[in-house]
């Protein structure tokens, strides 16, 4: 037992790779190429890849959301954990990394899963609520521009049925949240999103160590997902 996270080596962390899933040849070939990439470190870890599938698989998820697609990992990590008739309505600005992330889709077999719109996902949700699709969703994972995290996660709190989960990366910001140094805008962001987080009692969450800090969160049955909402 222990009352702290451990603090992962280098060693461990090897280790901890040894022991996951195995990656698929697909997953291999975007990690690589990816890793070849300008913003080569926004995608996720392959621990959290493995997480994603997990517990979009954990609550029987259907109905996803993703707000930063990038390559297309965390997407194809949820993607291949639905059933056949499952959909993710992915979301990114970016034509040219989508279009990698598309192929890799393609090549694992679950593109026709994924429905993927180009444009400010902020219009995306917005025309999603616009259309009546509150309540319509399993889980959704947040992992786009930090200052607008606490506008998307209103957003895919009110459009997620009474226990769906919210998954949100880089709640840790590779350890500047906790410098009090580091005042930049999107430090400052991930900090409010963190701190409102904490008092929000629509959802029971659970702040995640794993990758750059992933955050929890589920719906709670009751609660009312118009509070606070910009
Ligand atoms: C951290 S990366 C996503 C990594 C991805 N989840 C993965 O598994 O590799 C962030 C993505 O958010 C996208 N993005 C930035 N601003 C956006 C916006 N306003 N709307 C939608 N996507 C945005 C970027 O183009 C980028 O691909």
């Amino acid at each position: 037992m222990s009352r702290k996270t451990l603090d992962l080596s280098e060693a461990l962390s090897g280790y901890l790779q040894q022991v996951q899933p195995e990656l698929s040849d697909i997953e291999r070939r975007m990690l690589e190429e990816t890793a070849q990439l300008p913003g080569a470190g926004m995608q996720i870890a392959p621990e959290q890849a493995s997480l994603l599938s997990v517990l979009a698989a954990s609550i029987g998820a259907v109905h996803t959301l993703e707000v930063g697609v990038f390559t297309g990992l965390s997407t194809l990590a949820v993607a291949r954990a639905l059933p056949a008739h499952g959909r993710v309505v992915a979301m990114d600005i970016d034509a040219a990394t989508t279009e990698r992330a598309r192929a890799y889709w393609e090549a694992a077999g679950v593109a026709d899963r994924i429905e993927l719109h180009i444009a400010p996902a902020l219009e995306t949700l917005d025309g999603l609520l616009a259309a009546g699709k509150q309540d319509r969703f399993d889980f959704a994972f947040i992992d786009a521009d930090k200052r607008n995290y606490w506008h998307y996660f209103e957003r895919c709190l009110a459009l997620l049925r009474p226990g769906g989960l919210i998954a949100v990366d880089n709640v840790l910001w590779h350890g500047k949240v906790a410098d009090k140094n580091e005042n930049d805008a999107t430090t400052a962001a991930i900090r409010d999103f963190n701190a409102r987080l904490r008092e929000d009692t629509r959802v029971l969450h659970a702040v995640v160590p794993v990758g750059d800090g992933l955050t929890l969160a589920v719906k709670r049955p009751t609660s009312s997902t118009t509070r606070d909402a910009q």
